[in-house]
C-alpha cells in the first residue's frame, strides 16, 4: 500500500479540459497537442469514456492507444488527470449482464445507449468496474504523466436513484446497519401510521411508485442510502488505485442547481482534492449568482483549501432547453470568478468539439470553427491570463459570513406531502445568498454543525432538517456574541423527519424568542405587503414573539398581523428570524441591516455599489489578492492599492475596472 499524497501539487493554476481523442483519427492528435501548447493547456482528463476502447472484449485489454496518448502528452509537458474509465460501461457488459441496468421507481429498466447505464449497487457492475480499474491503475500507476486520478465521472449524474433488485438488497443491508432492529426502523419511519409496520427487513422495498404519497422517512433514507452507495463505489475504485499509485485521487462533483442526490458533505473527506463541474444554468433567474454560490459551496467542501474546477464550458452546453452562448469576455469572467472563490484549476468539457455523438452541439476549447474564431482567441487569452496569475495558487478566500447548507434538508423538503409545493429549498438558499452577494459580502458555505468562530454573521436559510446538536452550535455561537439570521421552515424536523413540537423552529425556538403556531403559506402569485413597505411572497406564519422584538409585520394574507421579521437578544449576540420570503429589494435591505449590526464587510468598497460587481479576497501567509469581477456594462471604481496582475500596472488607492473585465490586485497590505 502506497501512502496517499493527499494534495494536488501544481505549479500555478492548472488549465485544460477533458480530452477524448478516441473520437478522432490518430493523425489529429499531434495537432491537438500543438494547439494545447498554444493555449497554455497543462492538465487534461483522459480515458473518461475509454472503457470500450481499453477493454473491447471482457477481460481483454488493449492499452496501445492510451499508452500513445499518455506518452505524447507527457512529452509535451502536459499533465494527465487519468480517469478510471468506469463511467460508461461498454455495450458488451449490459448485453451479457442485463441485471446491471438501473431500474426506475415504476419498475422499468433504463437501457444502454446513453451513458451511466448501471445500478450503483450492482455487484456485477462493481466487479467489472474494479477489474478495469485494476488494469488501468497497475499499468499507469507510476506513469510520469499522471498527476491526478479521476474516479469514474460525475458519479450519480444520471443513475443516482435505482430500484433494481440489487439496490433493494443493498438498501436492506444499509437499513440493518443504520437501525439494527426492524422495531427501531418502524419507530424512525413512523410506520405506526397508515398500517405500515414492517415485520422484517425483507419486507422493505425501495420507495417505488405508489398510488398515494409514500412514507417520507423511507424516502429520506433512500436518498441517504443512494448517496452512500455511490460513495462506496468511489471508495472501492480509490482503494484499487491506491495499491498502485501515490498520486492524489478525486472525482468530479456536480455542485450545481439541478443536482440534488449526492450529500457531498459526506463525500468530501474521501477526496484528496475537491473537484467540481459547473455549468451556467439558464433555466434559473440568476445563473451568474448561482455560479458564485456553487463555487463557494465547493470551497466549503474543500474546507477552504484550493479546489479544481474540473469542467465548465467555453460557450453553450447542449442539454438545456435553449443553450446560451457566452457574451464576449464572459468566459474569462466566469473562469476567474471560480478562481476568485478558491479554484486553483480551470478546466473545460471538452478540448475539441465533437463532430458526432450526443455532445456534438456542446462547446469546447477548440470549436468546430477552428482556430480562426473569437472563441479560440478567448481560450488562448484565458490560458495566458491563468499563467500570469499563477502566484495566487495556494491562497485561501477570506469570508465574514457563513451560510449553512444541507442536502438532507433539500431531500426532506422535497417530500411528496409538505406545507407548500412551491417551497424549494435551493430557492431559499439562493435568495439568502443573493441578498448577501448584492452587498458584495463573501460567503463561506458550511455544513450544519460546522464551527463558526471565524465568522461575524451566520445565515441559516430553510434548514428544515436539523439535529439538536447542530442547532446548538449556532445558538451557542450567538450566545457568545454572534449574529444569526434564521429563515422560515428551519428547525422543523429532526434527523428522522419527526416534527419538533411545541412551536416550529424547534431547537432554534428559544434563541429566536418566537412561537410559531401554524405555517400559513400563500398561493404562488400572492404578494404580501409588509408594514415596513416591503413586499414578500410564498410564506407567512401565525406566530408571536416570546422574547423577540418585532421588526416587521405581515399586513395581509392568512397571517395578517403576524411578525415577518424579529430580532432576539440571545446571550451576548442576536438571533434574527425571517418568517416570509421578501422580494429581492426587501431582502437586500434586511441583509444590509443585519450585516451592519454584525460588522460583516465586503472585501473592498465598490463605488456606486452595483450588485453585478464581485469583490473577493484570497490571502496567503504573506500576501493577499483582491479579485474584482465587473459583470456590468459600465466601468467601476474599487478602492484598492497594490499591483494589478491582469494589466501588470500599479494601483494606488483606487482601481478602474472597465465594463466586463476582471482585475486581480496583489495588495500592498491586506485590510
Ligand atoms: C458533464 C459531463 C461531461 C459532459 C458535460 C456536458 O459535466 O461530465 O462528460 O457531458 O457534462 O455539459
Amino acid at each position: 500500500m502506497v501512502a496517499p499524497a493527499r494534495t494536488f501539487a501544481h505549479d500555478g493554476i492548472a488549465f485544460g479540459g477533458d480530452y477524448n481523442p478516441e473520437q478522432w483519427d490518430e493523425s489529429v492528435w499531434a495537432e491537438d497537442v500543438a494547439l494545447m501548447r498554444e493555449a497554455g493547456v497543462d492538465l487534461v482528463a483522459v480515458n473518461v469514456f475509454g472503457w470500450a476502447r481499453v477493454e473491447p472484449r471482457p477481460g481483454e485489454f488493449d492499452f496501445s492507444g492510451l499508452d500513445r496518448i499518455l506518452d505524447m502528452l507527457h512529452a509535451a509537458g502536459i499533465r494527465v488527470n487519468l480517469a478510471t474509465g468506469t463511467a460508461s460501461p461498454p455495450p458488451w457488459l449490459a448485453h451479457r449482464h442485463p441485471e446491471i441496468l438501473p431500474v426506475t421507481e415504476d419498475g422499468t429498466h433504463r437501457y444502454p445507449g446513453g451513458r451511466q447505464a448501471f445500478c450503483p449497487s450492482s455487484p456485477v457492475f462493481r466487479d467489472a468496474a474494479l477489474r478495469l480499474v485494476e488494469a488501468v491503475a497497475s499499468r499507469y500507476g507510476a506513469h510520469p504523466a499522471v498527476a491526478l486520478w479521476h474516479v469514474s465521472n460525475e458519479l450519480g449524474c444520471h443513475n443516482a436513484l435505482s430500484h433494481s433488485d440489487a439496490s433493494t438488497d443493498a438498501f436492506r443491508r444499509w437499513l440493518r446497519t443504520r437501525y439494527g432492529t426492524v422495531a427501531a426502523l418502524n419507530d424512525a419511519w413512523g410506520t405506526a401510521f397508515w398500517s405500515q409496520e414492517y415485520g422484517s427487513f425483507d419486507e422493505i422495498l425501495t420507495p417505488r411508485a405508489a398510488l398515494s404519497a409514500r412514507n417520507p422517512g423511507q424516502a429520506l433514507d433512500f436518498h441517504r442510502f443512494s448517496s452512500d452507495a455511490l460513495l462506496e463505489l468511489y471508495r472501492a475504485e480509490a482503494a484499487v488505485i491506491r495499491r498502485h499509485s501515490e498520486v492524489p485521487i478525486t472525482t468530479n462533483f456536480m455542485v450545481a442547481a439541478h443536482i440534488e442526490n449526492m450529500d457531498y458533505w459526506q463525500w468530501a473527506g474521501d477526496m484528496d482534492v475537491i473537484a467540481n463541474d459547473h455549468y451556467l444554468d439558464h433555466r434559473l433567474g440568476d445563473p451568474r449568482t448561482e455560479l458564485s454560490f456553487a463555487a463557494d459551496l465547493t470551497r466549503g467542501l474543500a474546507h477552504g483549501t484550493p479546489w479544481i474546477l474540473m469542467e465548465h464550458s467555453t460557450g453553450a452546453v447542449n442539454w438545456q432547453p435553449v443553450n446560451h452562448v457566452k457574451a464576449p469576455g464572459q468566459l474569462a469572467r466566469n473562469s476567474l470568478t471560480h478562481v476568485a472563490r478558491g479554484a486553483d484549476g480551470v478546466c473545460f468539457f471538452q478540448w475539441r468539439a465533437s463532430v458526432q455523438g450526443t455532445e456534438k452541439f456542446h462547446s469546447a476549447m477548440l470549436p468546430h470553427a477552428g482556430t480562426d474564431s473569437a472563441l479560440w482567441r478567448e481560450v488562448v487569452d484565458l490560458g495566458e491570463t491563468v499563467e500570469r496569475i499563477g502566484e495566487v495558487a495556494g491562497t485561501r478566500v477570506v469570508a465574514d459570513v457563513a451560510l449553512v447548507f444541507s442536502w438532507e434538508s433539500w431531500w426532506a423538503t422535497d417530500a411528496e406531502t409538505r406545507p407548500s409545493a412551491a417551497f424549494g429549498y435551493l430557492d431559499q438558499v439562493h435568495a439568502a445568498y443573493a441578498a448577501l452577494a448584492g452587498l458584495h459580502l463573501t460567503v463561506d458555505i458550511v455544513a450544519p454543525g460546522a464551527p463558526l468562530a471565524d465568522y461575524r454573521l451566520v445565515v441559516v436559510p430553510g434548514l428544515h432538517l436539523v439535529r439538536e446538536a447542530e442547532a446548538a452550535v449556532i445558538t451557542d455561537w450567538v450566545a457568545r456574541g454572534g449574529t444569526a439570521l434564521v429563515t422560515f421552515l428551519s428547525g422543523t424536523v429532526d434527523a428522522e423527519d419527526r416534527i419538533y413540537t411545541g412551536g416550529y423552529t424547534g431547537p432554534f425556538r428559544e434563541a429566536l424568542g418566537v412561537r410559531v403556531e401554524e405555517f400559513a403559506p400563500v398561493p404562488v402569485d400572492a404578494v404580501l405587503r409588509l408594514e415596513s413597505g416591503g413586499a414578500a411572497t410564498l410564506w407567512s406564519e401565525r406566530m408571536r414573539p416570546t422574547t423577540a422584538e418585532v421588526i416587521d409585520t405581515v399586513v395581509d394574507g392568512p397571517a395578517a398581523g403576524s411578525p415577518a421579521l424579529t430580532r432576539n437578544a440571545w446571550g451576548d449576540g442576536a438571533a434574527w428570524y425571517l418568517a416570509t420570503l421578501p422580494d429581492a429589494e426587501t431582502y437586500g435591505r434586511i441583509a444590509a441591516r443585519i450585516a451592519a449590526e454584525a460588522g460583516a464587510a465586503p472585501a473592498a468598497r465598490v463605488e456606486g455599489a452595483p450588485r453585478e460587481v464581485e469583490v473577493v479576497r484570497r490571502r496567503g501567509d504573506d500576501r493577499s489578492y483582491l479579485f474584482v469581477v465587473n459583470h456590468t456594462v459600465e466601468d467601476v471604481r474599487v478602492h484598492a492599492a497594490g499591483f494589478d496582475l491582469i494589466t501588470q500596472t500599479p494601483v494606488s488607492g483606487a482601481c478602474e475596472v472597465p465594463a466586463g473585465t476582471v482585475r486581480i490586485i496583489r495588495e500592498e497590505c491586506a485590510s
